[in-house]
């Protein structure tokens, strides 16, 4: 695939064709909203289910007040604007396969100057979902982009490895309350600061209309690394660690229980890797998915634990529950006796 200056990349936008751009979060695989056919190819390229709907990015508050209903109570988190943070409201002419059906839109301002650039350039909202095939690790490289999906799109824009590095926080609005569907570099705190309360995770209802769905990434296993990632649900002890590499080894009992449920044979055990966990869950986000992608390339299973939940903890802790093909609680690993 092509390396795309901006100004090429808006061309083939203008002209509905998609191509890969950088934002602050992870790449995204954009293509102009406001045309059903050039949507569809996002879909095609990714092998996406179309029941999965995008977000549309938008560059100013003025062009999403032509896309969306905005009720006075939103405006202060457009204060979080330009960022990771995907607000859904209410849609006006954006296309039902943008949202699969749904009457609510995902819309996102993102900071990243090449993207903002491009949908300015462009003139019309962009959607874009992570420039990956569909259920694999979001890139935060060009040359991530380029393995994931060589030869299905026509280029990429390099903006440089992603700062943040997982993917926005997806919220909605209820009265003076948020709901965090999906948790990401804008956390509580950030909301709470504006006066709203936190609600986490999925509502028991659909949307107004009854229509689509409002649940991101819905499904258990997500963004999953090249082998299989085994999450140990509890924070990271030496021991703990020590214990597990034994059990991988083969030489210990403890875990004789869950064998059947590991997700390799214990000869494909003998290369683990641990995914070495950081104090500071921000930097450990900014490399989590280049980590996972290169060791991947000599592990044969990688072993990850969970952070604790402040800050950017709980959006790691999500990405890592998604990723793994086995979830290890405390009782499985005998501590906590
Ligand atoms: O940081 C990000 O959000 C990146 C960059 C490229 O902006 N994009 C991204 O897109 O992560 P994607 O498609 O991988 O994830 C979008 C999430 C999905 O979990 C999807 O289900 C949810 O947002 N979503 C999008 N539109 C929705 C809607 N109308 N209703 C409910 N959920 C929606
Ligand atoms: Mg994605």
């Amino acid at each position: 695939m092509k390396r795309l200056s901006l100004d090429e990349a808006v061309a083939l936008l203008q002209s509905g064709e998609v191509v890969a751009l950088p934002t602050e979060t992870v790449y995204g695989l954009a293509a102009r909203a406001d045309r059903t056919e050039s949507v569809q190819k996002i879909f095609h390229a990714k092998g996406r289910p179309a029941h999965n709907p995008l977000i549309c990015h938008i560059s100013s508050v003025e062009m999403l007040e032509r896309y969306a209903v905005i009720r006075s109570e939103d405006r202060p988190l457009f204060s979080l604007w330009p960022g990771p943070l995907t607000l859904l409201l209410p849609k006006i002419g954006i296309p039902d396969v943008v949202t699969a059906g749904s009457a609510l839109c995902a819309f996102r301002m993102p900071s990243h100057p090449l993207f903002l650039e491009a949908i300015t350039k462009t003139g019309v909202p962009l959607a874009a979902p992570s420039a990956n095939l569909s259920g694999k690790t979001s890139p935060v490289t060009a040359q991530m982009v380029e393995e994931s999906l060589e030869g299905r799109i026509p280029g990429v824009v390099d903006g440089g490895p992603c700062s943040i590095g997982i993917e926005s926080t997806v919220v909605l609005r209820e009265g003076r309350s948020v709901r965090i569907l999906r948790p990401g570099a804008i956390t509580e705190k950030d909301f709470e600061a504006l006066g709203f309360t936190v609600q986490q995770g999925q509502p028991d209802h659909k949307d107004p209309q009854g229509r689509g769905l409002l649940s991101p990434g819905r499904l258990p296993v997500h963004y999953a690394p090249a082998v299989p990632l085994i999450f140990v649900e509890e924070c990271y002890t030496e021991d703990l660690l020590q214990r597990l590499h034994r059990f991988l080894q083969g030489e210990n009992d403890l875990f004789q229980v869950l064998e059947e449920r590991l997700p390799v044979s214990r000869m494909d055990c003998r290369q683990p890797a641990l995914l070495q966990p950081e104090p500071d869950a921000a930097a450990f986000a900014s490399k989590l998915y280049r980590s996972l992608d290169t060791l991947s390339r000599s592990a044969s299973v990688i072993l990850s634990f969970r952070l604790g939940d402040d800050g950017m903890g709980r959006a790691v802790n999500d990405r890592l529950r998604r990723a793994a093909s086995l979830r290890l609680s405390p009782s499985d690993t005998g501590s906590g006796r």
